[in-house]
């Protein structure tokens, strides 16, 4: 592992952009595993900014996200669909239909995640997976239990996630119970993995995930056995670590 260690939120954007940026201009046709929520707006921001400036083309690049709410339309203001066409997609020159989100309408949602695994096999699976990181250490919304679950599934988020994304709805009861993740198998099977975080309400969980046990009770733990992680966070998120471990794995 890998792990930068920035002053603040907009130096970690910065970094996470330079990262998938470099990717984009080796590999123009790459396939980028994509997330939501509040950690990775600023990178989307500074990838945007680079192809205002015309440093940066999406043309032939593919995304997949993470994950979706079950039962949110694509044009209501939480699905991660709308979020993405906001803060990235529309401001961008991707193909749109390059673009890739579960659909949370779907009339089978365990027939879209059984697609959705299919998308990921004939795509050939993510050169890069960015990644935020829950409070209770899920990634997409593999939430913690007794087992990792491999495969792109339908999960009841729990009251701690539920909780967290009230921020973004009138009330918690509007928070929908449900949601289609793409499994640990497929984010395990990324070539690289950027896992960005921020703030010093995530250093307890970063410590945890890449210092503690492997286990599925702290799904971001898994990332220890993957060969190619880079963690972007800063100061205040990396706290919790001790310089030797930053030194360790920094640059
Ligand atoms: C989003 C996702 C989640 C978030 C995580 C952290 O697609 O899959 O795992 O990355 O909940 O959210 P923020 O960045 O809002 O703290």
């Amino acid at each position: 592992m890998r792990i930068y260690e920035e002053a603040d939120y907009a130096a970690v954007s910065r970094r996470a952009a330079n990262l998938i940026s470099a990717e984009v201009i080796r590999r123009p046709d790459c396939v980028l595993g994509l997330a939501t929520g509040s950690s990775p707006i600023g990178t989307y921001r500074q990838l945007i900014a680079w192809h205002r400036q015309g440093d940066l083309s999406f043309k032939e690049v593919t995304t997949v996200n993470l994950d979706e709410y079950l039962c949110l339309a694509p044009n209501h203001s939480q699905s991660y669909r709308y979020f993405m066409q906001e803060e990235f997609f529309n401001h961008i020159d991707i193909k749109p239909e390059n673009t890739y989100v579960p659909d949370g309408l779907a009339p089978d949602p365990i027939e879209e995640c059984r697609k959705y695994d299919n998308l990921l096999r004939t795509l050939g699976g993510t050169d890069l997976q960015l990644l935020g990181i829950g409070h209770n250490g899920h990634i997409g919304f593999n939430e913690p239990g007794n087992e990792f679950v491999k495969s792109t599934h339908v999960v009841d988020l729990t009251p701690s996630t539920i909780e967290a994304n009230s921020r973004f709805f009138p009330s918690p009861s509007d928070v929908p119970r449900k949601a289609i993740t793409m499994g640990i198998g497929a984010i395990m099977s990324t070539r690289r993995v950027l896992v960005v975080v921020s703030g010093e309400d995530k250093a307890e969980i970063v410590r945890a995930a890449f210092m503690g046990p492997i286990t599925p009770k702290v799904p971001a733990s898994i990332l220890q056995i993957h060969g190619d992680v880079v963690l972007v966070g800063d100061t205040a998120a990396l706290s919790r670590l001790t310089e030797t471990e930053v030194k360790a794995c920094g640059f």
